[in-house]
């Protein structure tokens, strides 16, 4: 299933691959895995510049060569400003990065490219240089964020000439930060406590999309949810659910995320086929309301 990113008229799957963990996999494997998402209609690449030190770009790209996979069929996105220590938005880093990452990819272009974490000393004229001249000169079509806050956005917005397409942000059924503080505003309890200025709204207003990143996961850092037993209950709430629409946890998981009406992309990190081939079910899953809540409440959020 297709869905605009952004409002760049652009079709990207509603699932996504994050390619993190590709550095951890053979060649023949990594092909296996692209070949599975594509199949599956996963055709949005998500990359980072430090994925495995660069190795998890260049073992994609020479998986997608392998396969003779043709570059118009496949959306790749990459992230650049994460450097050792530090972060880094200026001009010169993001317009090395590009070079690095394209070469690495094997390609001559980048759907998408996304600045990784805030750089608190970002030059907003900088970056904004930096966006013209990729976009001059064919290098990256369109540009996003990532882990960005509503006026952090705000700012760099202002100096471009158009809109940010994305911004990826940790979401999942544990990890709900964006949705918690909107359900307990004015209340005196941690939920309330507003981490990104409202970003879901904002995304909405603004139609950019945001990329649910780590699905499965905790807070960074802390593992998976499944099979956690802090977190018996969330799990045994996904069984019940993927057991009344004969598929898998997986498929519930990434259905609760596509169910918000934002319209976020999940960007999935398995490099597992089969396990791809579940989660791709979600597409066909339409969670109600009560049931939406009801695994929410089961991660130990309480409403007001
Ligand atoms: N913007 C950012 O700051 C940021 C940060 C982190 C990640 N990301 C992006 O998000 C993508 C996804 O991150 P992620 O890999 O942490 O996401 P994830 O989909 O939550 O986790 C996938 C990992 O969990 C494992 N896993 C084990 N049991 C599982 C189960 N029952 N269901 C699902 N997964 C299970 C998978 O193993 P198998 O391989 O065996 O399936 C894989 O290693 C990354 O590839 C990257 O593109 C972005």
């Amino acid at each position: 299933m297709l869905q605009e990113i952004g409002q760049t008229g652009v079709q990207g799957s509603r699932i996504a691959l994050g390619c993190m963990r590709m550095a951890a996999i053979d060649l023949a494997q990594a092909e296996q895995v692209i070949g599975t998402a594509m199949a599956q209609g996963m055709t949005f690449f998500d990359h980072a510049d430090i994925y495995g030190g660069g190795e998890s770009e260049k073992r994609f790209g020479e998986a997608v060569k392998n396969l003779g996979l043709a570059r118009e069929d496949m959306i790749l996105q990459s992230k650049c400003g994460i450097q050792q220590g530090y972060f880094d938005f200026s001009k010169e880093h993001i317009l090395q990065s590009v070079d690095g990452i394209l070469e690495r990819l094997g390609t001559d272009y980048l759907d998408f490219l996304v600045l990784h974490r805030p750089d608190v000393l970002v030059e907003p004229e900088e970056v904004a240089e930096a966006f013209t001249q990729l976009k001059g000169s064919g290098k990256v079509k369109y540009f996003g964020v990532s882990n960005q806050n509503r006026y952090q956005i705000e700012l760099l917005q202002a100096y471009l000439e158009e809109p940010l397409a994305v911004n990826q942000m940790q979401l999942s059924p544990a990890h709900t930060p964006m949705f918690d503080a909107g359900l307990n505003v004015n209340m005196k309890n941690s939920a309330a406590i507003d981490r990104d200025n409202g970003i879901v709204e904002y995304s909405r207003l603004h139609k950019m999309t945001i990329q649910a990143w780590s699905p499965f996961q905790i807070d960074l850092g802390k593992g998976l949810f499944v099979g956690h037993p802090d977190y018996q209950l969330l799990n045994e709430t996904i069984a019940k659910y993927a057991s009344q629409y004969g598929v898998s946890d997986e498929a519930i998981v990434i259905a609760w995320i596509l169910r918000h009406p934002a319209n976020m992309q999940a960007i999935v990190g398995s490099m597992n086929p089969k396990r791809l081939k579940r989660i791709a079910a979600a597409e066909h899953i339409h969670l109600t309301r009560p049931e939406w809540y009801d695994i929410y409440r089961s991660a130990g959020n309480s409403l007001p």
